[in-house]
Protein backbone atom coordinates (compact mmCIF):
# COMPACT_ATOMS: atom_id res chain seq x y z
CA UNK A 1 0.00 0.00 0.00
CA UNK A 2 1.52 3.12 -0.81
CA UNK A 3 0.53 5.93 1.40
CA UNK A 4 -0.42 9.33 -0.40
CA UNK A 5 0.99 12.77 0.92
CA UNK A 6 -2.59 14.32 1.91
CA UNK A 7 -4.00 11.29 3.30
CA UNK A 8 -4.87 12.17 6.90
CA UNK A 9 -4.46 8.89 9.17
CA UNK A 10 -5.92 8.18 12.50
CA UNK A 11 -3.35 9.23 15.39
CA UNK A 12 -4.53 7.40 18.83
CA UNK A 13 -1.69 9.24 20.43
CA UNK A 14 -3.15 12.52 19.71
CA UNK A 15 -6.85 10.89 20.10
CA UNK A 16 -6.24 10.83 23.62
CA UNK A 17 -4.71 14.27 24.78
CA UNK A 18 -6.76 16.79 26.62
CA UNK A 19 -6.05 20.13 26.92
CA UNK A 20 -7.52 23.05 28.52
CA UNK A 21 -7.76 24.86 25.01
CA UNK A 22 -11.23 26.40 24.60
CA UNK A 23 -13.32 24.74 21.97
CA UNK A 24 -13.94 25.99 18.79
CA UNK A 25 -17.63 27.12 18.00
CA UNK A 26 -18.53 26.95 14.42
CA UNK A 27 -21.60 28.11 13.09
CA UNK A 28 -21.26 28.65 9.57
CA UNK A 29 -21.76 25.98 6.80
CA UNK A 30 -20.10 26.65 3.49
CA UNK A 31 -20.31 24.29 0.73
CA UNK A 32 -16.88 25.37 -1.58
CA UNK A 33 -18.25 26.75 -5.53
CA UNK A 34 -17.12 23.54 -7.38
CA UNK A 35 -18.62 20.66 -4.80
CA UNK A 36 -22.18 22.70 -5.09
CA UNK A 37 -24.73 20.48 -7.25
CA UNK A 38 -22.43 17.27 -7.14
CA UNK A 39 -25.28 15.23 -6.50
CA UNK A 40 -27.47 16.77 -9.51
CA UNK A 41 -29.49 13.36 -10.34
CA UNK A 42 -27.94 11.12 -7.97
CA UNK A 43 -28.60 8.81 -5.24
CA UNK A 44 -27.04 7.92 -1.85
CA UNK A 45 -27.47 5.35 0.92
CA UNK A 46 -26.37 5.27 4.26
CA UNK A 47 -25.73 2.29 6.39
CA UNK A 48 -25.46 2.95 10.38
CA UNK A 49 -24.11 0.79 13.04
CA UNK A 50 -23.90 1.73 16.54
CA UNK A 51 -25.21 3.95 18.91
CA UNK A 52 -27.87 6.89 18.87
CA UNK A 53 -24.82 9.15 18.45
CA UNK A 54 -24.10 7.73 14.81
CA UNK A 55 -27.53 7.81 13.96
CA UNK A 56 -27.80 11.47 14.57
CA UNK A 57 -23.91 11.84 12.46
CA UNK A 58 -26.27 10.19 9.20
CA UNK A 59 -28.85 12.54 9.55
CA UNK A 60 -26.23 15.10 9.09
CA UNK A 61 -24.03 13.55 6.41
CA UNK A 62 -27.52 13.21 4.62
CA UNK A 63 -28.89 16.72 5.50
CA UNK A 64 -25.55 17.82 3.38
CA UNK A 65 -26.33 15.29 0.43
CA UNK A 66 -29.50 16.92 -0.03
CA UNK A 67 -27.91 20.30 -0.11
CA UNK A 68 -25.87 18.74 -2.57
CA UNK A 69 -28.67 17.98 -5.07
CA UNK A 70 -28.24 13.96 -3.75
CA UNK A 71 -31.62 12.03 -3.07
CA UNK A 72 -31.80 9.60 -0.35
CA UNK A 73 -32.29 5.70 -1.44
CA UNK A 74 -33.63 2.78 1.09
CA UNK A 75 -31.36 0.45 -0.66
CA UNK A 76 -28.15 0.35 -1.84
CA UNK A 77 -28.88 -0.93 -5.00
CA UNK A 78 -28.52 1.57 -8.53
CA UNK A 79 -27.31 4.68 -6.11
CA UNK A 80 -24.30 6.73 -6.33
CA UNK A 81 -22.86 7.15 -3.09
CA UNK A 82 -22.82 4.54 -0.21
CA UNK A 83 -21.46 5.77 3.15
CA UNK A 84 -21.33 3.19 5.44
CA UNK A 85 -21.35 4.92 9.41
CA UNK A 86 -19.41 2.67 11.99
CA UNK A 87 -19.11 1.63 15.35
CA UNK A 88 -15.86 0.91 17.28
CA UNK A 89 -17.17 -0.12 20.93
CA UNK A 90 -16.81 -4.08 20.17
CA UNK A 91 -14.85 -6.38 17.96
CA UNK A 92 -17.96 -8.05 16.57
CA UNK A 93 -18.76 -4.99 14.67
CA UNK A 94 -15.67 -4.82 12.86
CA UNK A 95 -16.31 -8.01 11.43
CA UNK A 96 -20.08 -6.59 10.41
CA UNK A 97 -18.70 -3.68 8.31
CA UNK A 98 -16.11 -5.55 6.64
CA UNK A 99 -18.86 -8.06 5.62
CA UNK A 100 -20.94 -5.64 4.18
CA UNK A 101 -18.29 -3.73 1.72
CA UNK A 102 -17.39 -6.82 0.91
CA UNK A 103 -21.24 -7.58 -0.27
CA UNK A 104 -20.72 -3.76 -2.06
CA UNK A 105 -18.34 -5.32 -4.28
CA UNK A 106 -20.51 -6.66 -6.55
CA UNK A 107 -22.42 -2.96 -6.94
CA UNK A 108 -18.71 -1.65 -7.48
CA UNK A 109 -18.06 -4.08 -10.13
CA UNK A 110 -20.95 -3.27 -12.38
CA UNK A 111 -20.20 0.63 -11.55
CA UNK A 112 -16.86 1.77 -11.39
CA UNK A 113 -17.94 5.67 -10.38
CA UNK A 114 -19.97 4.18 -7.86
CA UNK A 115 -18.55 5.74 -4.15
CA UNK A 116 -18.25 3.70 -1.45
CA UNK A 117 -16.99 5.77 1.53
CA UNK A 118 -16.42 4.53 5.41
CA UNK A 119 -16.49 7.18 8.33
CA UNK A 120 -17.82 7.08 11.93
CA UNK A 121 -16.17 5.56 14.92
CA UNK A 122 -13.88 2.93 13.32
CA UNK A 123 -12.25 5.00 11.21
CA UNK A 124 -10.78 6.08 13.90
CA UNK A 125 -9.19 2.94 14.72
CA UNK A 126 -5.31 3.15 13.26
CA UNK A 127 -5.27 -0.66 12.44
CA UNK A 128 -8.30 -0.87 10.79
CA UNK A 129 -8.05 1.91 8.46
CA UNK A 130 -4.67 0.60 7.42
CA UNK A 131 -6.47 -2.80 6.63
CA UNK A 132 -9.68 -1.33 4.11
CA UNK A 133 -6.68 0.87 2.28
CA UNK A 134 -4.88 -1.85 1.79
CA UNK A 135 -7.65 -5.18 1.15
CA UNK A 136 -10.59 -2.54 0.04
CA UNK A 137 -10.04 -0.90 -2.66
CA UNK A 138 -13.29 -0.26 -3.47
CA UNK A 139 -13.61 2.21 -0.74
CA UNK A 140 -12.18 5.25 -2.03
CA UNK A 141 -13.49 8.01 0.67
CA UNK A 142 -12.70 7.62 4.54
CA UNK A 143 -13.71 10.32 6.77
CA UNK A 144 -13.60 10.44 10.58
CA UNK A 145 -16.02 11.73 13.06
CA UNK A 146 -14.29 15.22 13.09
CA UNK A 147 -14.71 15.49 9.14
CA UNK A 148 -17.85 15.38 8.53
CA UNK A 149 -18.43 19.18 7.04
CA UNK A 150 -15.95 18.29 5.19
CA UNK A 151 -18.10 15.56 2.96
CA UNK A 152 -18.43 18.31 0.06
CA UNK A 153 -15.08 18.89 -0.88
CA UNK A 154 -14.37 15.25 0.09
CA UNK A 155 -16.77 14.53 -2.41
CA UNK A 156 -15.94 16.54 -5.27
CA UNK A 157 -12.23 15.20 -4.71
CA UNK A 158 -13.18 11.60 -5.36
CA UNK A 159 -15.58 12.00 -7.71
CA UNK A 160 -14.48 14.41 -10.06
CA UNK A 161 -10.60 14.50 -9.34
CA UNK A 162 -10.35 10.58 -8.90
CA UNK A 163 -8.38 10.45 -5.92
CA UNK A 164 -8.94 8.02 -3.34
CA UNK A 165 -9.70 10.79 -0.13
CA UNK A 166 -8.77 9.64 3.78
CA UNK A 167 -9.31 12.31 6.33
CA UNK A 168 -9.18 11.50 9.69
CA UNK A 169 -8.37 13.92 11.91
CA UNK A 170 -7.32 13.01 15.05
CA UNK A 171 -8.25 15.66 17.88
CA UNK A 172 -10.42 16.93 20.76
CA UNK A 173 -12.60 18.48 18.19
CA UNK A 174 -15.13 21.41 17.79
CA UNK A 175 -18.59 22.48 17.88
CA UNK A 176 -20.51 22.78 14.79
CA UNK A 177 -23.91 24.50 14.82
CA UNK A 178 -26.27 25.10 11.81
CA UNK A 179 -25.16 21.85 9.72
CA UNK A 180 -27.84 21.01 7.74
CA UNK A 181 -29.99 17.85 9.16
CA UNK A 182 -32.32 15.80 7.18
CA UNK A 183 -34.55 13.52 10.14
CA UNK A 184 -35.04 9.76 9.46
CA UNK A 185 -38.18 10.35 11.26
CA UNK A 186 -41.06 12.69 11.79
CA UNK A 187 -42.31 11.75 15.34
CA UNK A 188 -39.00 11.28 16.79
CA UNK A 189 -35.88 12.99 17.17
CA UNK A 190 -32.59 13.26 18.49
CA UNK A 191 -30.95 16.26 20.07
CA UNK A 192 -27.50 16.58 20.81
CA UNK A 193 -26.56 18.01 24.03
CA UNK A 194 -22.83 17.35 23.96
CA UNK A 195 -19.75 15.49 22.02
CA UNK A 196 -17.01 13.43 23.11
CA UNK A 197 -16.44 12.09 26.39
CA UNK A 198 -13.29 12.49 29.37
CA UNK A 199 -14.12 9.63 31.60
CA UNK A 200 -11.96 7.66 29.76
CA UNK A 201 -13.12 4.35 31.24
CA UNK A 202 -10.44 1.52 30.92
CA UNK A 203 -12.32 -0.62 28.58
CA UNK A 204 -13.89 2.15 26.12
CA UNK A 205 -13.00 3.34 23.01
CA UNK A 206 -15.07 6.56 22.85
CA UNK A 207 -13.26 8.83 24.32
CA UNK A 208 -10.49 8.67 21.62
CA UNK A 209 -13.12 8.08 18.82
CA UNK A 210 -15.30 11.31 19.59
CA UNK A 211 -12.67 13.59 21.10
CA UNK A 212 -13.51 15.41 24.55
CA UNK A 213 -16.50 16.97 26.16
CA UNK A 214 -17.97 19.54 24.21
CA UNK A 215 -21.28 20.45 25.29
CA UNK A 216 -23.70 22.47 22.95
CA UNK A 217 -24.69 26.02 24.46
CA UNK A 218 -27.96 26.07 26.27
CA UNK A 219 -29.31 28.35 23.81
CA UNK A 220 -28.68 26.66 20.43
CA UNK A 221 -30.07 23.23 21.99
CA UNK A 222 -33.24 25.36 23.44
CA UNK A 223 -33.81 26.44 19.84
CA UNK A 224 -33.41 23.11 18.16
CA UNK A 225 -35.82 21.93 20.76
CA UNK A 226 -38.19 24.63 19.97
CA UNK A 227 -38.15 24.08 16.18
CA UNK A 228 -39.00 20.43 16.67
CA UNK A 229 -41.87 21.51 18.61
CA UNK A 230 -43.07 24.14 15.90
CA UNK A 231 -42.20 20.98 13.14
CA UNK A 232 -44.86 18.70 15.04
CA UNK A 233 -42.00 16.44 16.88
CA UNK A 234 -44.07 14.33 19.40
CA UNK A 235 -40.50 12.85 21.45
CA UNK A 236 -36.49 13.95 21.75
CA UNK A 237 -33.88 12.26 23.12
CA UNK A 238 -31.18 14.50 24.63
CA UNK A 239 -27.70 12.88 23.01
CA UNK A 240 -24.46 12.71 24.63
CA UNK A 241 -21.87 9.87 26.01
CA UNK A 242 -22.54 11.48 29.66
CA UNK A 243 -25.55 13.47 29.49
CA UNK A 244 -25.18 14.20 33.15
CA UNK A 245 -22.11 15.93 33.08
CA UNK A 246 -23.39 18.46 30.57
CA UNK A 247 -22.67 22.27 31.33
CA UNK A 248 -19.38 20.62 33.13
CA UNK A 249 -17.25 22.22 30.03
CA UNK A 250 -19.20 25.64 29.89
CA UNK A 251 -18.17 27.36 32.94
CA UNK A 252 -21.59 28.99 33.08
CA UNK A 253 -23.23 27.75 35.90
CA UNK A 254 -25.77 25.60 33.54
CA UNK A 255 -25.93 21.95 34.55
CA UNK A 256 -28.03 18.78 33.08
CA UNK A 257 -31.14 19.48 35.57
CA UNK A 258 -31.34 22.94 34.45
CA UNK A 259 -31.20 21.89 30.60
CA UNK A 260 -33.74 18.87 31.29
CA UNK A 261 -36.05 21.50 32.96
CA UNK A 262 -35.93 24.42 30.27
CA UNK A 263 -36.57 21.24 27.92
CA UNK A 264 -39.37 20.30 29.75
CA UNK A 265 -41.09 23.56 29.76
CA UNK A 266 -41.42 23.89 25.96
CA UNK A 267 -44.13 21.78 26.21
CA UNK A 268 -42.76 18.27 23.50
CA UNK A 269 -44.95 15.85 24.60
CA UNK A 270 -41.94 13.25 25.46
CA UNK A 271 -38.43 13.84 26.17
CA UNK A 272 -35.79 11.20 27.03
CA UNK A 273 -32.19 11.13 27.56
CA UNK A 274 -29.18 9.10 27.10
CA UNK A 275 -26.83 7.65 28.43
CA UNK A 276 -26.29 8.94 31.62
CA UNK A 277 -23.90 8.13 34.38
CA UNK A 278 -24.04 7.52 37.55
CA UNK A 279 -21.16 9.37 38.88
CA UNK A 280 -22.74 13.05 37.38
CA UNK A 281 -26.84 11.42 38.28
CA UNK A 282 -27.79 14.62 40.67
CA UNK A 283 -30.52 15.07 43.07
CA UNK A 284 -32.01 18.26 40.74
CA UNK A 285 -32.06 15.94 37.86
CA UNK A 286 -34.06 13.26 39.70
CA UNK A 287 -36.29 16.01 41.02
CA UNK A 288 -36.76 17.81 38.05
CA UNK A 289 -37.33 14.07 35.89
CA UNK A 290 -40.15 13.56 39.24
CA UNK A 291 -41.48 16.81 38.20
CA UNK A 292 -42.34 16.61 35.23
CA UNK A 293 -44.99 14.81 33.15
CA UNK A 294 -43.42 14.97 29.95
CA UNK A 295 -40.17 13.78 31.18
CA UNK A 296 -40.42 10.41 30.73
CA UNK A 297 -40.12 7.73 34.26
CA UNK A 298 -37.10 5.38 31.99
CA UNK A 299 -33.50 5.98 33.21
CA UNK A 300 -30.61 3.58 31.48
CA UNK A 301 -28.35 3.88 33.99
CA UNK A 302 -24.89 1.88 33.09
CA UNK A 303 -24.17 -0.66 35.87
CA UNK A 304 -21.37 -2.61 33.99
CA UNK A 305 -20.48 -4.49 37.10
CA UNK A 306 -21.47 -5.01 40.29
CA UNK A 307 -17.98 -5.83 41.88
CA UNK A 308 -16.06 -3.05 43.91
CA UNK A 309 -12.35 -3.94 42.36
CA UNK A 310 -13.46 -4.42 38.75
CA UNK A 311 -15.61 -1.01 39.18
CA UNK A 312 -12.22 0.26 40.22
CA UNK A 313 -9.74 -1.02 37.57
CA UNK A 314 -12.46 0.12 35.10
CA UNK A 315 -12.51 3.79 36.23
CA UNK A 316 -16.22 3.70 36.84
CA UNK A 317 -15.49 6.62 40.11
CA UNK A 318 -18.76 4.57 41.50
CA UNK A 319 -18.93 1.56 44.07
CA UNK A 320 -21.84 -0.83 44.56
CA UNK A 321 -22.91 0.65 47.48
CA UNK A 322 -22.85 3.92 45.77
CA UNK A 323 -24.87 2.86 42.32
CA UNK A 324 -27.20 0.94 44.96
CA UNK A 325 -27.72 3.32 46.74
CA UNK A 326 -28.85 6.15 43.72
CA UNK A 327 -30.45 3.24 42.12
CA UNK A 328 -33.01 2.95 45.55
CA UNK A 329 -33.10 7.29 45.21
CA UNK A 330 -34.59 7.13 41.44
CA UNK A 331 -37.11 4.23 42.49
CA UNK A 332 -38.38 6.01 45.56
CA UNK A 333 -38.53 9.67 43.51
CA UNK A 334 -39.88 8.79 40.64
CA UNK A 335 -43.34 7.02 40.47
CA UNK A 336 -43.88 4.47 38.09
CA UNK A 337 -39.92 4.86 37.29
CA UNK A 338 -38.33 2.12 34.66
CA UNK A 339 -34.55 1.39 34.82
CA UNK A 340 -32.47 -0.37 32.73
CA UNK A 341 -28.23 -0.66 32.44
CA UNK A 342 -25.54 -2.08 30.58
CA UNK A 343 -23.19 -4.39 31.84
CA UNK A 344 -19.88 -6.20 30.42
CA UNK A 345 -18.85 -9.51 32.06
CA UNK A 346 -15.31 -11.23 31.65
CA UNK A 347 -13.53 -8.12 32.04
CA UNK A 348 -9.47 -9.17 32.58
CA UNK A 349 -8.85 -11.29 35.19
CA UNK A 350 -12.37 -11.43 36.38
CA UNK A 351 -12.71 -13.34 39.00
CA UNK A 352 -16.26 -16.22 39.31
CA UNK A 353 -16.27 -14.50 42.98
CA UNK A 354 -16.65 -11.00 41.30
CA UNK A 355 -18.56 -11.87 38.47
CA UNK A 356 -21.24 -13.38 41.40
CA UNK A 357 -21.07 -10.27 42.83
CA UNK A 358 -22.69 -8.90 39.58
CA UNK A 359 -25.26 -11.48 39.81
CA UNK A 360 -26.38 -10.60 43.55
CA UNK A 361 -26.91 -6.68 42.05
CA UNK A 362 -28.67 -7.82 39.41
CA UNK A 363 -31.22 -9.98 41.85
CA UNK A 364 -31.28 -7.07 43.34
CA UNK A 365 -31.90 -4.26 41.34
CA UNK A 366 -34.32 -6.71 39.13
CA UNK A 367 -33.69 -4.16 35.63
CA UNK A 368 -36.93 -3.85 33.58
CA UNK A 369 -34.07 -4.27 30.54
CA UNK A 370 -30.25 -4.95 30.04
CA UNK A 371 -27.68 -4.50 27.06
CA UNK A 372 -25.31 -6.92 28.63
CA UNK A 373 -21.44 -7.67 26.55
CA UNK A 374 -18.72 -9.89 26.92
CA UNK A 375 -15.15 -7.27 27.49
CA UNK A 376 -14.07 -6.88 24.21
CA UNK A 377 -10.30 -5.07 23.80
CA UNK A 378 -10.34 -2.24 22.16
CA UNK A 379 -6.50 -1.35 21.10
CA UNK A 380 -5.13 1.68 22.62
CA UNK A 381 -7.29 1.52 25.85
CA UNK A 382 -5.71 0.53 29.35
CA UNK A 383 -7.92 -2.53 29.54
CA UNK A 384 -6.59 -4.26 26.58
CA UNK A 385 -3.34 -4.44 28.21
CA UNK A 386 -4.30 -5.74 30.87
CA UNK A 387 -3.74 -9.46 32.18
CA UNK A 388 -6.11 -11.33 30.74
CA UNK A 389 -6.40 -15.45 31.68
CA UNK A 390 -10.18 -16.21 32.09
CA UNK A 391 -11.15 -17.62 28.75
CA UNK A 392 -13.72 -17.64 26.67
CA UNK A 393 -15.81 -20.45 26.89
CA UNK A 394 -16.00 -18.87 30.63
CA UNK A 395 -16.76 -15.50 29.44
CA UNK A 396 -19.77 -16.63 27.31
CA UNK A 397 -21.42 -19.19 30.02
CA UNK A 398 -21.17 -16.23 32.77
CA UNK A 399 -23.32 -14.21 29.52
CA UNK A 400 -25.29 -17.00 29.34
CA UNK A 401 -26.12 -17.17 33.20
CA UNK A 402 -26.24 -13.35 33.55
CA UNK A 403 -29.01 -13.26 30.42
CA UNK A 404 -31.07 -15.92 31.90
CA UNK A 405 -31.46 -13.71 35.00
CA UNK A 406 -31.87 -10.29 33.69
CA UNK A 407 -34.85 -12.09 31.84
CA UNK A 408 -36.42 -13.71 34.42
CA UNK A 409 -37.10 -10.55 36.15
CA UNK A 410 -37.74 -8.51 33.09
CA UNK A 411 -40.45 -10.64 32.48
CA UNK A 412 -41.46 -10.23 36.00
CA UNK A 413 -41.74 -6.24 35.31
CA UNK A 414 -43.47 -6.68 32.32
CA UNK A 415 -45.75 -9.16 33.59
CA UNK A 416 -47.12 -6.67 36.56
CA UNK A 417 -48.11 -4.35 33.21
CA UNK A 418 -51.21 -6.97 32.20
CA UNK A 419 -54.56 -5.47 32.49
CA UNK A 420 -53.25 -1.96 33.10
CA UNK A 421 -53.71 0.15 30.97
CA UNK A 422 -50.97 2.54 29.05
CA UNK A 423 -50.52 5.21 27.02
CA UNK A 424 -48.30 4.11 23.64
CA UNK A 425 -47.01 6.67 21.08
CA UNK A 426 -47.43 4.69 17.76
CA UNK A 427 -44.13 3.98 15.53
CA UNK A 428 -46.08 2.24 12.70
CA UNK A 429 -47.06 -1.74 12.53
CA UNK A 430 -44.74 -4.15 13.96
CA UNK A 431 -41.73 -5.48 12.53
CA UNK A 432 -43.69 -9.50 12.58
CA UNK A 433 -46.65 -8.29 11.64
CA UNK A 434 -48.27 -6.33 9.55
CA UNK A 435 -51.55 -6.51 10.92
CA UNK A 436 -50.19 -5.13 14.18
CA UNK A 437 -49.23 -1.71 15.68
CA UNK A 438 -46.05 -1.24 17.65
CA UNK A 439 -44.88 1.81 20.28
CA UNK A 440 -43.25 2.58 23.32
CA UNK A 441 -45.26 3.55 26.98
CA UNK A 442 -43.62 6.45 28.89
CA UNK A 443 -41.51 3.68 30.67
CA UNK A 444 -39.39 2.76 27.22
CA UNK A 445 -41.09 -0.38 26.85
CA UNK A 446 -42.14 -1.93 23.50
CA UNK A 447 -45.74 -2.93 22.77
CA UNK A 448 -47.13 -4.62 20.19
CA UNK A 449 -51.42 -4.32 20.08
CA UNK A 450 -53.84 -4.20 17.78
CA UNK A 451 -56.55 -1.60 17.20
CA UNK A 452 -58.10 0.62 14.65
CA UNK A 453 -57.26 3.75 12.11
CA UNK A 454 -54.28 3.88 14.02
CA UNK A 455 -51.45 5.91 12.52
CA UNK A 456 -47.71 6.58 13.56
CA UNK A 457 -47.12 9.90 15.81
CA UNK A 458 -50.66 9.29 17.37
CA UNK A 459 -50.66 8.46 21.56
CA UNK A 460 -53.38 5.73 21.87
CA UNK A 461 -54.96 3.92 24.96
CA UNK A 462 -53.43 -0.02 25.27
CA UNK A 463 -54.77 -2.30 27.34
CA UNK A 464 -52.16 -4.75 27.74
CA UNK A 465 -52.73 -8.75 27.77
CA UNK A 466 -49.45 -10.03 27.64
CA UNK A 467 -46.29 -9.42 29.39
CA UNK A 468 -43.46 -10.86 27.80
CA UNK A 469 -39.73 -10.98 28.29
CA UNK A 470 -38.59 -7.71 25.91
CA UNK A 471 -42.43 -6.50 24.95
CA UNK A 472 -45.71 -6.29 26.01
CA UNK A 473 -49.09 -7.32 23.95
CA UNK A 474 -52.15 -5.28 24.09
CA UNK A 475 -55.29 -3.94 22.66
CA UNK A 476 -55.94 -0.36 21.56
CA UNK A 477 -59.14 0.97 23.72
N1 LIG B 1 -16.21 -4.32 25.60
C1 LIG B 1 -17.49 -4.69 25.87
N2 LIG B 1 -18.48 -3.80 26.08
C2 LIG B 1 -18.17 -2.49 26.00
N3 LIG B 1 -18.92 -1.38 26.17
C3 LIG B 1 -18.15 -0.30 25.97
N4 LIG B 1 -16.88 -0.68 25.70
C4 LIG B 1 -16.88 -2.04 25.71
C5 LIG B 1 -15.87 -3.02 25.50
N5 LIG B 1 -14.61 -2.68 25.23
C6 LIG B 1 -20.33 -1.43 26.52
C7 LIG B 1 -20.58 -0.71 27.87
C8 LIG B 1 -21.23 0.56 27.43
C9 LIG B 1 -22.00 0.11 26.20
C10 LIG B 1 -22.44 1.19 25.29
O1 LIG B 1 -21.11 -0.75 25.55
O2 LIG B 1 -21.45 -1.52 28.63
O3 LIG B 1 -22.08 1.10 28.42
FE1 LIG C 1 -17.05 5.13 27.41
FE2 LIG C 1 -17.02 5.49 30.07
FE3 LIG C 1 -17.25 7.61 28.39
FE4 LIG C 1 -19.29 5.89 28.66
S1 LIG C 1 -18.42 7.17 30.30
S2 LIG C 1 -18.47 6.71 26.71
S3 LIG C 1 -18.22 3.93 28.94
S4 LIG C 1 -15.49 6.25 28.59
Amino acid sequence: MKLQPDWLLPDLEKARKRTQTPVARIDSFVIPESAKWIGRSKKYYISTYGCQANERDSETMAGILDTLGFEKADSPESVDVILINTCAIRQNATEKVLGEIGNFKRLYRENEDLVIGVCGCMSQEEGFVENLLAKYPQVRLIFGTHNIQDLPRMLYEVMHEGKRVVQIYSKEGEVYENLPVHRFGNTKAWVNIMYGCDKFCTYCIVPYTRGKQRSRTMENILEEVQELKHQGFKEITLLGQNVNAYGKDLDEGINFATLLEECAKIGIPRIRFTTSHPWDFSDDMIDVIAKYDNVMPFVHLPLQSGDDEILRRMGRRYTRESYMELFQKIQDRIPHVAISTDIIVGFPNESDEQFENTIKLVEECKFDNAFTFIFSARPGTPAAAMNDPIDQETKSKRLARLNKIWNQYALEKNKAYEGRIVEVLVDGFSKKDKHVYSGYTDTNKLVNFTGENIHPGDFVKVKITKGKTFSLDGQAI
